[in-house]
């Protein structure tokens, strides 16, 4: 055996790049020469399902699909891995498609950045407030306040006119904005919403000035964040850590809150009344019975009880592989190489613009069994070998440079104690619980929001 300090012994061997073969395929086309029809389909018919639509009529898992300019979609769970690999990928202030994202340009969006650090150093501010939050409130914290506000707008269920979805709206802005700020947002749901398409976009579009609305929104989403005592009294110390500026720190800490966490975990919690009514007798008594242990006072802590849950764990990763409320995320290839996927081996160039598509990654049939169907049965392990709805691999951890979301456990784990909130109260359902992609502007697993003629929870 060589000394391992003799000069010829390399003390750190840099992994050479695989030279790429020259005679490798390109990724074949799919959908309709003609662009304009592609985008048609995608725009207005079907959204991103028309994505599923193409996927499903060619059997094909990776394609190309001519749109503004072309893209490859990564529909197949090998695959899709690339556009995860800041090796591999970067996300290019040029979205394509969604160039329309004005504050992408900005850089609001920590993946989207061109500077690397920048990039990360907004990542790592928004991980602060997320571990300030998780330290201060633990899980036993969060299930308290996710509790308050659910039973809240429990009597705001009036008649079969009232929509379910909107409250649970509600529900999960307040929790998460209490969890990270210390105050629940105390304004309208519409202003976060108006803020969103008529504040924050042409805020940072360069040459568009904000309109009356958009200034007034703006400033009443300043206004809630400078009236917590985050602003009052967490951000004056994270400020002699952070070489940045309020503002900058103010705006990052409403994005992470109302973009990043918000947006994604309402869709998935309204997502899991239907899905769950839905269930067949055997796997909702198993639920139940979990429930009640759940519920019973036995000197556990939350930690101890979300693990003691199976199926209801099950349950609440099937809803995120069934539907997961963020689609696909975007991309462009940093460089020349080979893509794996279940079907061989492809040549993507440098520059390509990519698609993840994580919901047909999760619903290939040829890496998932009955991939239509909701189930709570199945090896957990090959499940979450195939798992994508949190920006990246189930396994993959968070890290500054890539683009995995932090919100995967809190919004496990939020499932399971939302189900543990309703799943004793008696509900009658008047809307439709069918979910059939007839709705290209839904993310949640039915085709209309809820509507209920009962709903009644057990006083605890
Ligand atoms: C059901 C709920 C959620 C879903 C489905 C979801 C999904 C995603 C996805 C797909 C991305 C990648 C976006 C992209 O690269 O284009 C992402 C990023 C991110 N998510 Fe979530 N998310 C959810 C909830 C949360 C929550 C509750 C938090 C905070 C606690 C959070 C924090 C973040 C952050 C900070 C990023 C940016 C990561 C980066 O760009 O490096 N998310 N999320």
């Amino acid at each position: 055996m060589g000394n391992l300090f003799s000069s010829k012994a390399p003390i750190c061997e840099k992994k050479k790049p695989e030279p790429i073969p020259k005679d490798l395929p390109e990724v074949p086309y799919a959908g309709s020469e003609n662009p304009q029809e592609n985008l048609a389909n995608l725009g207005k018919i079907k959204g991103p399902y028309y994505i599923n639509q193409v996927m499903k009529e060619t059997g094909l898992g990776v394609f190309k699909l001519r749109l503004f300019e072309e893209r490859i979609i990564l529909a197949d769970p090998i695959a899709i891995n690339v556009i995860y690999d800041p090796e591999l990928t970067e996300k290019s202030v040029d979205f394509g498609l969604a160039n329309v994202n004005g504050f992408t340009l900005k850089g609001y969006f920590p993946t989207a950045t061109v500077n690397g650090d920048d990039k990360a150093t907004k990542k790592a501010g928004m991980w602060k407030i997320l571990s300030m939050a998780e330290e201060k409130y633990g899980n036993d914290g969060l299930y308290k306040i996710l509790k308050k506000h659910w039973e809240s707008v429990l009597p705001l269920i009036k008649d079969e006119e009232t929509n379910v979805d909107n409250l649970i709206d509600v529900v999960t802005v307040k929790t998460l904005t209490e969890f990270f700020f210390d105050k629940a947002f105390d304004l309208d749901l519409k202003t976060f919403l108006v803020w969103f398409f008529k504040g924050l976009t042409p805020k940072s579009t360069p040459g568009l000035e904000l309109d009356d609305v958009g200034k007034q929104v703006t400033e009443q989403m300043y206004g809630y964040l400078n009236s917590t005592p985050w602003a009052q009294n967490v951000l004056p110390e994270l400020l002699k850590a952070d070489c940045r500026d309020a503002e900058t720190l103010k705006s990052e800490a409403l994005f992470f809150a109302f973009v990043f966490s918000a947006f994604g975990l309402k869709s998935g919690l309204s997502s899991i009344i239907p899905l769950f009514l839905n269930l067949d007798d055997e796997t909702r008594n198993k639920i139940l019975e979990e429930v009640d242990a759940f519920n019973q006072d036995d000197g556990k802590n939350m930690d101890e009880k979300l693990k003691a849950f199976d199926v209801t764990d099950r349950f609440a990763t099937e809803v995120f592989r069934y539907l997961p409320p963020v689609l696909q995320v975007q991309g462009r290839a940093k460089k020349d190489f080979v893509l794996n996927s279940l079907k061989g081996k492809y040549l993507v160039k440098k520059g390509s613009y990519m698609t993840g598509y994580s919901y047909g990654a999760q619903r290939n049939p040829n890496a998932v069994r009955c991939p239509y169907q909701f189930t709570t049965t199945g090896d957990q392990k090959h499940i979450k070998e195939n798992f994508f709805a949190f920006g990246g691999p189930h396994n993959q951890e968070p890290q500054n440079d890539n683009r995995k979301c932090l919100g995967q456990y809190i919004s496990l784990n939020m499932t399971k104690m939302f189900v543990a909130l309703f799943a004793r109260c008696e509900i009658e359902v008047v809307s439709s619980l069918k979910f059939t992609e007839a709705n290209p502007n839904r993310v949640i697993a039915s085709d209309e929001p809820l509507r209920v003629s009962k709903f009644e929870c057990p006083h605890k």
